[in-house]
């Protein structure tokens, strides 16, 4: 049983099931049937479905206050922000809220904007940003951008994991604006030092380092942000999906020097830094623990492993960093996520010939390896 909205604008193509109800590791369909999460809703859900912090969390908000405009203070707005900022670097002082990914980048690009004096931002080609129209002037890719050019002024795209390529157009640039590990892309995780060698260009150069985080962060690939891992600090960072475990929320967070630069008024949003969000968001950042952390660590390069151990002819490449995976196929990905579905594992595509795998982060061994061996059935059936 489908259960259609048939208000929507077609804009995406529809996967056939109606997603009802979820608990843990596991969502079901109308029918009733189960299905494990590989997909964490576009990698949303880090803590599963009803997690019980956030679920009590945000029960007891919504009796309190679900709404409070920003020119007002607020109590679960405050300690929100002060659970965030004590796991980001010390640096990163001031923050601004959204209601979304490409909110974030939106307000990202003004920030950098007010805080240079200058227009100039420089992407990555094959870059995802969200599709706002800012946010899709940092998005690489025809498909996404042709129908509504002409896009933002100022805004260009070099190779990524190319450092030279970026040393020949980044002067006089505002910002350059980069994912840590490119996720919509196919998960392409980029040399080990580029982080660093990008921060140092953006010192010598005056530019911004803008860092979307809104898929790697939030313990995705194993600590708490991705650029912690090659020690690199931005002066703008943009994160959202997991953030508040599926309640709609972005934020970007800058440096004191930044803040002192954006003018009073200049930016804002009715819903942002809603209560409810900052509750559920509290209670996400706190359950995302050392421990949890330390799962995603081992779990995750045991499960990259276990891919790699698939013998299929079908697969290209397995890359991944901590829970955020893809296996490069050498032919279209729709069959094989159908598949997967009618198997009862929900993964995600990325790009034509990608499968994502983005499980939420409190998967056990036992969830992964379902997941690696329902993959190698489906592929050992589509190469017959
Ligand atoms: C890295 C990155 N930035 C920004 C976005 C846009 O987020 P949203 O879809 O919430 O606008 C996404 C969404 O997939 C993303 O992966």
């Amino acid at each position: 049983m489908t259960i259609e909205a048939t208000a929507e604008i077609p804009l995406y193509a529809k996967r056939g099931i109606s997603l009802i109800r979820g608990e843990g590791m596991y969502l079901w369909d109308a029918d009733g049937r189960r299905y494990l999460d590989a997909m964490s809703n576009y990698g949303v859900n880090i803590l599963g479905h009803s997690h019980p912090a956030v679920d009590s969390a945000v029960e007891t908000q919504l009796k309190r206050l679900i709404s409070c405009h920003q020119s007002f203070y607020n109590d679960a707005r405050a300690s929100f922000e002060q659970a965030l900022t004590e796991r980001l670097p010390a640096a990163l002082t001031r923050l601004s809220y959204a209601n979304s990914g490409a909110e974030s980048i939106e307000a990202a690009i003004k920030f950098a904007r007010a805080a240079t004096g200058k227009q100039r931002v420089i992407a990555a080609t094959r870059g995802y940003h969200g599709r706002t129209i800012g946010a899709l002037s940092v998005t690489s890719g025809d498909k996404h951008r042709l129908p509504f050019e002409p896009l933002l002024a100022g805004c260009e795209h070099v190779p990524y994991d190319d450092v030279d390529a970026l040393s020949t157009v980044i002067r006089g640039a505002g910002a350059v604006l980069l994912e840590p590990i490119q996720g919509e892309a196919g998960v392409f995780v980029p040399a080990a030092e580029y982080l660093t060698a990008v921060r140092r260009l953006c010192n010598e150069n005056g530019a911004l380092l803008i860092l979307d985080e809104v898929q790697t962060g939030m313990g995705r690939t194993g600590t708490f942000l991705a650029s912690e891992q090659q020690g690199t600090i931005p002066d703008i960072l943009c994160l959202s999906k997991g953030i508040a475990n599926g309640l709609p929320m972005g934020v970007t967070v800058v440096s004191t020097e930044v803040a002192e630069r954006i003018p009073a008024g200049s930016h804002g949003s009715t819903f942002a830094g809603n209560p409810l969000a900052c509750a559920a968001g509290r209670a996400t950042i706190e359950s995302v623990t050392e421990d949890l952390l330390e799962g995603v660590r081992t779990n995750g390069s045991r499960f990259v492993q276990r891919l790699k151990q698939i013998e299929a002819p079908l697969i290209r490449e397995v890359r991944g960093r901590g829970l955020m995976c893809a296996v490069e196929l050498r032919t279209r990905v729709t069959p094989l996520l159908k598949s997967l579905q009618e198997r009862g594992v929900l993964a995600l595509p990325a790009g034509g010939r990608t499968i994502r795998l983005l499980p939420p982060l409190i998967a056990e061994w036992s969830h992964l390896e379902t997941i690696a061996d329902t993959l190698a059935d489906a592929l050992a059936e589509l190469s017959q």
